[in-house]
């Protein structure tokens, strides 16, 4: 049988995630991004349609590149005003018990005590349904507000993401022994002192000597996601992601970065097939296609160039604000993200992009593509995206909340189903185990799986 898709819903605590403009739609409720009632609902309505997970996005800082200031971002709600994600996560899963959180902390402002005892708490609460999207930030808005003149060099941001992540492998999996915690309240023992052990780490970034503060959480390590496909991000992804979020506008960027990342898992020992690669895309669902087609029209009517542009000038370091429309964008490398710059210039080369190009096809789902149609034309689209770039599934981004992803799950998910390239039930087990088909923790060649309490005795 041809490979299931996988879906995950692409989403962020604050009013503009992927689509600016449309938070102006009569029925798009993303201002109410600040209610309970909003995540609980989308947590519902992600677990009915069989999603692998809620994908939040995070930033720490403002979209300040374009026009060289906030202004356009926060006329825009372009990614800001934002809240916290993590904060979300323990009320979705009051209202599920599958659905799994793939939660973006930026690890570059982070001590790793404090976050492997948050993820531990989540892993705890969710009863083993966390991850964690790995990613060390591209805004130097957000180095300035940390007390950084600006942010660290690119590839020396995941060099030490690196070190990093020795750090917290070392508090989830080799800090406490499986057997560390008897309860015995008999004999006075809740946890036996002599099968815990500190984590001693000197590094030219991260020292500490400290036991992790939380018990052993049925997952130990969150289910880890990445999301950048520079060759270093690939790098990282490839020792360490269990999960990939990759973006392009098409199949023919997508295509090879799938095959590079699978290839550089195999070159550090892993099964390529051990990574799931989620590609972002928008699909707007109708009954018909020709309703499908009238929606987007609709849709589009609201897009924001400028709050478009505001988005892409964060994405790859670049002010777009002030250019001529017709301007072809040409390559420059920035300290912002690599992948974001490749994608409108070097990565197809049979297409070049304007300054207008790139303003429209933003305004809807970011930089990823916008399928639109009925359930047929949208799953026969999803099926060619899947049996042509490699991937496993989509990470779906809204254009108007919360219709999109309504639509997704009531029409696009039985269709999905009737043609055997959907899930009909969810799998048993904690999100790893959902996920990998069954296998609780991360195993060797997995660099945490070697610091494992019982790895070293
Ligand atoms: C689908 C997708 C989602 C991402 N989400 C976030 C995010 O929420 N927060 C963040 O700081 N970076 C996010 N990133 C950026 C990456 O983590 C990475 O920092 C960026 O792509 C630069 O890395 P690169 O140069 O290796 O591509 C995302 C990237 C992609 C492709």
């Amino acid at each position: 049988m041809a490979k299931p898709i996988r879906f995950n819903a692409f989403d962020m605590n604050c009013v503009v995630h992927q689509s600016p403009g449309l938070w102006r739609h009569p029925r798009d409720r993303s201002a109410d991004y600040r209610k309970l009632g909003t995540w609980l609902d989308l947590a519902r309505t992600l677990e009915r349609g069989l999603f692998d997970g809620v994908f939040l996005a995070d930033v720490l800082g403002v979209y300040d590149v374009f026009g060289g200031g906030p202004a356009a971002a926060l006329r825009n709600a372009a990614q800001v005003p934002v809240n916290d994600p993590l904060l979300l996560v323990p009320a979705m899963a009051t209202v599920t018990t599958n659905l799994g959180f793939g939660v973006t902390v930026n690890l570059s402002y982070e001590a790793p005590l404090t976050l492997a005892r948050r993820f531990s708490t989540l892993d705890h609460l969710t009863e083993g349904r966390i991850g964690w999207n790995v990613v060390t930030g591209y805004l130097d808005s957000a180095a300035r507000g940390m007390g950084r003149a600006k942010q660290t060099a690119h590839d020396d941001r995941y060099a030490i993401a690196e070190d990093f992540m020795a750090v917290v492998y070392q508090l989830w999996e080799g800090s406490w022994a499986d057997d560390a915690v008897v309860r015995d309240a008999d004999g006075g023992v809740f946890t036996r002192p002599e099968r815990v052990r500190a984590v001693k780490h000197e590094s030219p970034w991260h020292r500490l000597d400290a036991i992790h503060l939380s018990e052993p959480s049925p997952q130990r390590t969150p289910v880890i996601y990445q999301a950048g496909t520079s060759p270093a991000g690939r790098g990282f992804a490839g020792r360490h992601a269990e999960c990939v979020f990759i973006s392009g506008p098409s199949k023919v960027v997508l295509a090879p970065r799938v095959a590079a990342l699978r290839q550089t898992a195999a070159q550090v020992g892993r099964r390529g097939d051990d990574l799931l690669i989620y590609a972002m895309l928008t699909a707007i669902v109708a009954e018909t296609d020709e309703a499908a087609d009238a929606l987007a029209a609709e849709y589009r009517r609201y897009a924001s160039a400028e709050g478009a542009l505001t988005l892409m000038s964060g994405w790859t370091g670049v002010d777009f604000a002030g250019l001529d429309p017709a301007t072809v964008v040409q390559h420059v490398q920035s300290e912002a993200g690599r992948s974001a710059m490749e994608n409108i210039t070097r990565a197809d080369p049979s297409r070049v992009w304007t300054v207008a190009e790139i303003a429209e096809h933003v305004g809807i789902g970011g930089i990823g593509p916008v399928l639109v149609g009925g359930p047929a034309r949208v799953a026969d689209a999803l099926e060619a995206w899947v049996d042509e770039t490699g991937v496993d599934g989509f990470n779906l981004a809204f254009a108007v909340r919360p219709e999109t992803m309504r639509n997704v799950v009531d029409l696009l998910v039985p269709e999905l189903q009737r043609r055997g390239r959907y899930r009909t039930e969810y799998p048993a087990g904690t999100l790893r185990e959902k996920l990998s088909g069954g296998q609780p923790r991360l195993q060797a060649p997995h660099p945490a799986a070697a610091y494992r309490y019982n790895a070293n005795p």
